[in-house]
């Protein structure tokens, strides 16, 4: 077998950790989930999971990834515990899960592009995406998005991935703060940026259990965390920078692009009069189009504003597919163009339910949420701090060049509150989910 593909720099690893991170999370459920959950408290709530709870997680996974050098699977065994394959064989079924859905959303946002140059949606936003989100049309675009992931991937880790984020990356921060400017200057912006920016604890406290787990589901899905993403672009890093350093760069800059989108969205809608408090599948399509059609330049800013949704979703998507096909290539005989076409045809046609009726769109979400992530970051996380424990620390601390207090912090909060945080996330989660007159769980049949 040809030797195993590494990034070119440490640069390119950190950009395409944040593409994959900064994805439709960011900009297609954060901005209206905190505007549902009261604005500024949920932002609170979230920017501590992120940080407190996403951050220790995306550094188990960066140890278990650099060390193994291997796929999410195959990790495990390299570091000796063979039976923990488990962990890695459930974050590989989540990768084909999630990007089976993902990847009709995607074909929404390529649809909406076409539909921002000619103004097609601008009439009636919500008819439209009636028409488009659901049915011929969706398995189209559907199609056409996985083609494009594909692609990508293909053409490898350095050729393919690093290449792709180390545009596609700056393009998205860009773009985003050019649109956050223009929201600026429009009559009425003000008042979004109140609802966006000034907490109301009364509201909090009211529904703090709504918004904790949410935020700390959101954190995961987020920082694409609990299914291998990380380990698998961890495990082509080659040297010893401090994954320290770059696990914070990662959080940050995708809690600040979630942010950025927040600020272009909340005071767009505020300022066209459109309740912000819409949530679902359409939020975006429905409402944030709506206000483009009563925009003076409303085809230019929509074909900006889809292009950088679509830039995102796209960088995300590709690290879907690489958990797969990186445990395709470890193991067998294939090569990466064979593999990524086959795996990427399979994950398509996992998404047809999905792309014919949004009702299963949401299911496959919501299970996503509230039970694969929270489930495989628990895994990550018992067998990180607890099962590997203190070679975890060597591995975490080699070239960060700080001391061995941190590690042991990061040890201890991970083996102590952090997990019972994410087993806490995962009971009020898995409640929804079973209990009550409408349990999640059942498929919309
Ligand atoms: N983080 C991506 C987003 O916010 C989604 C994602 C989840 C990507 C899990 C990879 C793995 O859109």
């Amino acid at each position: 077998m040809s030797e195993r593909e590494t990034w070119a720099t440490r640069a390119g690893f950190i950009l395409a950790a944040v593409g994959s991170a900064v994805g439709l999370g960011n900009i297609w459920q954060f901005p209206f989930k905190t505007a549902q959950f009261g604005g500024a408290s949920f932002l609170i709530v979230y920017l501590i999971a992120a940080l407190g709870i996403g951050l220790p997680t995306i550094l188990a996974e960066f140890v278990i990834g650099r060390k193994s050098n291997l796929n999410t699977i195959s990790a495990f065994e390299k570091l000796g515990y063979k039976n923990w394959r488990i962990v890695g064989a459930l974050g590989l079924f989540t990768g084909f899960w999630i990007l089976s859905y993902y990847s009709v959303v995607g074909g929404w946002v390529l649809r909406y592009l076409g539909g921002s140059v000619t103004g097609a949606y601008f009439g009636a936003p919500a008819e439209y995406f009636g028409q488009i989100s659901a049915g011929m049309d969706a398995l189209v675009l559907h199609a056409v998005f996985m083609a494009l992931v594909i692609g990508i991937v293909a053409a490898g880790i350095e050729d393919g991935i690093e290449k792709a984020t180390k545009l596609m990356v700056p393009s998205i921060v860009v773009i985003l703060g050019a649109l956050a400017v223009f929201a600026f200057t429009l009559p009425g912006a003000s008042e979004g940026y109140a609802y966006f920016l000034s907490p109301d604890f009364g509201a909090l406290a009211t529904n703090f259990g709504d918004i904790v787990p949410f935020a700390v589901g959101q954190a995961f899905f987020s920082l694409s965390l609990g299914m291998g993403a990380m380990i698998t672009y961890a495990s082509y890093i080659d040297g010893d920078q401090s994954l320290f350093g770059d696990g914070i760069t990662i959080v940050f800059l995708n809690s600040f692009v979630g942010i950025l989108a927040g600020l272009v969205v909340i005071p767009l809608l505020f300022a066209q009069g459109i309740d912000p408090n819409t949530s679902g599948a359409g939020a975006v399509f429905i409402s944030v189009a709506g206000a483009f059609g009563n925009l003076p330049a409303g085809r230019i800013i929509g074909v900006v504003f889809f292009a950088v949704v679509l830039i995102a979703a796209l960088s995300s998507a590709i690290s879907l597919l690489e958990v797969v096909v990186a445990w395709a290539i470890d193991n067998y005989d294939v090569s990466r163009p064979q593999v990524a076409t086959l795996l990427g045809g399979i994950i398509f046609t996992l998404g047809v339910p999905s792309a014919l009726d949004t009702a299963w769109l949401g299911w496959f979400d919501t299970l996503a949420y509230k039970f694969f992530l929270p489930i495989g970051v628990l895994g990550i996380l018992i067998f990180a701090a607890w099962v590997y424990g203190a070679p975890a620390i060597d591995e975490l601390m080699k070239g960060s060049g700080l001391g061995d207090g941190v590690g042991l912090t990061w040890l201890w909060l991970a083996r102590t509150l952090v997990i019972v945080a994410v087993v806490a996330t995962l009971a009020l989660g898995l409640q929804t989910l079973f209990l009550g007159e409408n349990p999640a769980i059942i498929p919309p049949l």
